[in-house]
């Protein structure tokens, strides 16, 4: 099959590959560039274990092929720490017990990072209605919630402190 040249800025990193037209994007970003974080949960659109950030905005990776990522900014789960510091959405996950295997945090934190950049201080409702489309087999979604909205704060305090945005 013949490849198809696609150019991509993946963790803030220009991207140059060439893909089977076939392929998905989780595919190519779990083989092709071994950014194993984003996970495969159903293959058919459900779980969310797939997402990652299109322009910043939350995509399943496994409902879009590779070659539609071509020209476009994408963020996974490897690229949300800066300089070896967890974000500090992740620090709230793992200190308010946000997950227990793991397999469904890094789409749950891809997820709610989309959200809490449309919206700083969502309500519990807004938080658990944008988790819809992720599905958690362990934690029983309720310490998934605290962890967003002290995560939401936590950002919150950081931008005070850089006097940023924490992306
Ligand atoms: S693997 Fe993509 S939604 Fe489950
Ligand atoms: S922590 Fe195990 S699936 Fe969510």
């Amino acid at each position: 099959m013949s490849l198809v040249k696609i150019k991509t800025r993946i963790n803030g990193k220009a991207i140059e590959s060439e893909v089977e037209p076939r392929k998905l994007l989780v595919h190519f970003l779990r083989e092709d560039l071994g950014l194993t974080g984003t996970h495969v949960g159903c293959d058919t659109s459900n779980c969310g274990a797939c997402t990652v950030l299109i322009n910043g905005r939350a995509v399943k990776s496994c409902t879009m092929l590779a070659v539609q990522a071509d020209g476009n900014e994408i963020t996974t789960i490897e690229g949300i720490s800066r300089n070896g510091e967890l974000h500090p959405l992740q620090k709230a996950f793992l200190e308010k017990h946000g997950l227990q295997c793991g397999y469904c945090t890094p789409g749950m934190l891809l997820t709610s990072l989309w959200l809490l950049k449309k919206n700083r201080n969502p309500s519990e409702e807004e938080i658990r209605k944008n988790l819809s489309g992720n599905l958690c087999r362990c934690t029983g979604y309720q310490s998934i919630v605290e962890s967003i909205k002290y995560g939401a704060q936590l950002m919150k305090e950081k931008e005070e402190e850089q006097e940023m945005p924490v992306r």
